[in-house]
């Protein structure tokens, strides 16, 4: 059987679930790809701090680009801008597919790294950027690839939606939420970029450029966090029928594109009324398939783990059938409309 080198990049909350699970379910995970999975390393800031029992300490190394150069897939799981953009454009030009949950890095470079991928004729895949486990990049990319997409809009941050959910159900404020919802592991290592909408807003940026194929960055998404939402405020919703909920939103219009996320006032008879805790929920709507929703855990180790793995999977699968993933059309600038910009 083939075997397939994976060099995983990052081993937090995320980057540990992948490691127990490409060791736990090697035997499925090569039945499916039709090739051996073979972790070659793991790398990491600190190679002596204490780590989950899932991660094997021999693998450990702080040096990225000694497991980069000898993979066959790399899996980036570092989070921010530089250094993991340079890690991916050295692992496509080493001819390696690369899997990645790095919102942030693709709502700022996400057309230039799919240019990258296309010319080094590697995948790029980055279904744990957006919605958890939700296989909403999927659903965009693969199953509404013959279609017109119209509107893109959801609860795409779990931090928000558990602290809001929290909030509404339990009468708990702001504070005592977000340290409940860190402790679940759910918030970035700064939940600044949850609680102020700027997680949301990546995901947007990067869900429009997949549904409408131009270039949008998150800059273009005008952005409203949940910080100075208050009980009173929930209060008030609730009694005028209503849950506060942080929406995304992307829309396309006939002069343009409008984004934005914000809190929301959600009528408790529409379906995202009803996402819990840190689910997320992506409604799409499409000039053929009309409207569909993907529903499910937003966030947390083991759910991003299981779309970071479903893309190891279609990555070392091509790798043996010399297949590719469907390449992202990137048409041109459609206007940003000026109303949505921040
Ligand atoms: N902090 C993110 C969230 C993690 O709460 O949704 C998943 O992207």
């Amino acid at each position: 059987m083939t075997v397939v080198k994976i060099a995983l990049l990052g081993a937090g909350t995320v980057g540990t679930q992948v490691a127990r699970l490409l060791s736990e379910q090697k035997e499925d995970l090569a039945a499916r790809s039709g090739a051996q999975l073979e972790l070659v390393g793991i790398a990491v800031r600190d190679v002596s701090a204490p780590r989950d029992p899932a991660v094997d300490r021999s693998l450990l190394t702080d040096d990225p680009e000694s497991i980069i150069d000898e993979a066959d897939v790399v899996i980036e799981l570092m989070g921010g801008i530089e250094p993991a953009r340079a890690y991916i454009l050295r692992a496509f030009a080493a001819g390696a597919s690369v899997v990645t949950g790095n919102k942030a890095l693709l709502a700022a470079h996400g057309p230039e790294l799919y240019e990258a991928a296309a010319q080094a004729d590697v995948d790029l895949y980055y279904e744990a950027a957006v919605a958890g486990a939700v296989p909403v990049v999927y659903g965009l990319r693969e199953s509404l690839a013959g279609d017109r997409i119209t509107a893109v809009l959801g609860i795409v941050n779990g931090t928000t939606n558990y602290i809001l959910d929290e909030m509404t159900v339990k009468g708990l404020d702001f504070d005592e939420a977000l340290a409940k919802a860190q402790e679940l592991g759910y918030a970035e290592a700064d939940p600044t970029a949850d609680v102020d909408g700027l997680d949301a807003a990546a995901k947007c940026a990067i869900l429009a450029s997949l549904a409408f194929h131009t270039r949008v960055s998150i800059d273009d998404v005008h952005v409203h966090g949940i910080r100075s939402i208050a009980k009173a405020d929930i209060e008030s919703a609730g009694r005028s029928g209503c849950v506060v909920k942080l929406v995304a939103s992307a829309k396309r219009r006939p002069e343009g594109i409008e984004l934005h996320v914000g809190p929301t006032l959600v009528p408790l008879d529409h379906p995202l009324a009803s996402v819990r805790g840190a689910f997320n929920a992506v409604v799409i709507e499409a000039e053929a398939a009309d409207r569909l929703m993907f529903y499910g855990p937003g966030a947390g180790g083991a759910p991003t783990a299981s779309a970071v793995l479903s893309d190891v999977v279609a990555a070392a699968s091509h790798k043996v059938d010399g297949g590719r993933a469907p390449r992202e059309l990137i048409y041109g600038d459609i206007p940003v409309l000026e109303a949505s910009r921040g």
